[in-house]
């Protein structure tokens, strides 16, 4: 459906060439929740920004189903942008108009009569869960609320792609769940794709199906998310997921492994195994379970004995498991 192929981004600064995003080729399917991570400063913004051409590509091309966006004159560009929205960190309400009102803007902006803006305004309220609050001003809604309210608006001209950028960046964690659970609602019930910039893992975990890490303008890895989370290539992915091995360097001894398990795999007692089987203790350094897609996943950072001979018995009894780990060089 949209398809990046080689952008890149530069901004000519009087300190010199920022290069933002640098050829970044990338597929997103129809259906999608798609994932795009990366610290502050990696380029999220301009990449995503590059996808409906709020930024010109400075190189490259951005297919949305099939046609090269940088093509279109400004009058089908416009067309092409009520079809992917955008919501923000910060909301972009007008703070003069209600609820209701900020949702009617962009079909008022696109000719909509008026009656016919006011009950689809009525209706996407109702679907963000907002009904009984649609003549609150902005100032008088709460962060989560008032991401609700641009949801709805971003709605309104009927999408087919919602550009999220650290949407729920502003936001506690309960709100932060109800706001990704109500745009997987979205995603399933309406067929939107939705693509989420974020700096947190946890918001991928809960919603997106793939991911791409993005470091310094580049794109480092992609894939499904599940599998990115059991084994990270980049330094960068596994610095996002690992669970930090905070007291490692404490500890004197031997080499540290990330034990990975999936639902199926984590009903054996593997450490208490290890423990008797092996005659040999271990660490354990940190442990964490994530839901990834509905499904428990889990991952316990362990330091082996000191001693090659016992590590190695350790090793052995991983792999007659079948069990899933890797070193970690912390
Ligand atoms: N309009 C601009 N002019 C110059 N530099 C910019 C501009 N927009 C972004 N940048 C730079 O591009 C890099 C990536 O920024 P951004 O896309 O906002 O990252 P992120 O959203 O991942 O935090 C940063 O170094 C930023 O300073
Ligand atoms: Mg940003």
């Amino acid at each position: 459906m949209i398809e990046l192929v080689n952008v890149s981004k530069h901004f000519e600064t009087t300190s010199g060439t920022v290069e933002a995003v640098n050829n970044v080729s990338l597929k997103i399917d129809k259906g999608d929740v798609f994932g795009i991570i990366g610290l502050s400063g990696a380029g999220k913004s301009t990449l995503v920004r590059c996808i409906n051409l709020l930024e010109r590509p400075t190189e490259g091309q951005v297919l949305f189903d099939g046609v090269d966006l940088c093509t279109l004159s400004p009058a089908q560009l416009r067309e092409q942008r009520r079809k992917i929205t955008m919501i923000f960190q910060s909301f972009n309400l007008l703070s003069q108009r209600t609820a209701l009102k900020n949702v009617c803007y962009p079909m008022e902006i696109s000719g909509v009569p008026k009656a016919k803006q006011l009950e689809k305004a009525k209706e996407l309220l109702e679907i963000v869960g907002l009904s009984d609050r649609m003549n609150s001003y902005p100032a008088q809604l709460s962060g989560g609320q008032k991401q609700r309210v641009a949801i709805a608006r971003a709605l309104a001209t009927d999408p087919q792609v919602l550009l999220c950028d650290e949407a729920t960046s502003a936001l506690d964690p309960n709100t932060t769940r109800s706001i990704l659970a109500l745009l997987k609602e979205i995603n399933e019930k309406l067929g939107v794709t939705v693509i989420i910039i974020t700096h947190e893992m946890k918001v991928v975990e809960q919603i997106c199906n793939r991911v791409a890490v993005l470091d310094h303008g580049n794109v480092v890895e992609t894939g499904l998310v599940k599998d990115v989370f059991l084994s990270p290539k980049s330094e960068i992915a596994r610095d996002l997921i690992l669970p930090k091995g905070g007291a490692a360097k404490n500890f004197t001894g031997g080499r540290i492994i990330r034990l990975v398990f999936d639902g199926q795999a984590s009903s054996e007692p593997i450490v208490a195994n290890i423990c008797l089987e092996c005659r040999a203790a271990v660490n354990i350094m940190g442990a964490d379970t994530k839901d990834i897609g509905g499904k428990a996943f889990g991952q316990i950072l362990l330091q082996l004995p000191g001693d090659e001979a016992s590590a190695g018995r350790i090793i052995k009894y991983l792999d007659s498991k079948g069990c899933k780990y890797e070193e970690v060089n912390e």
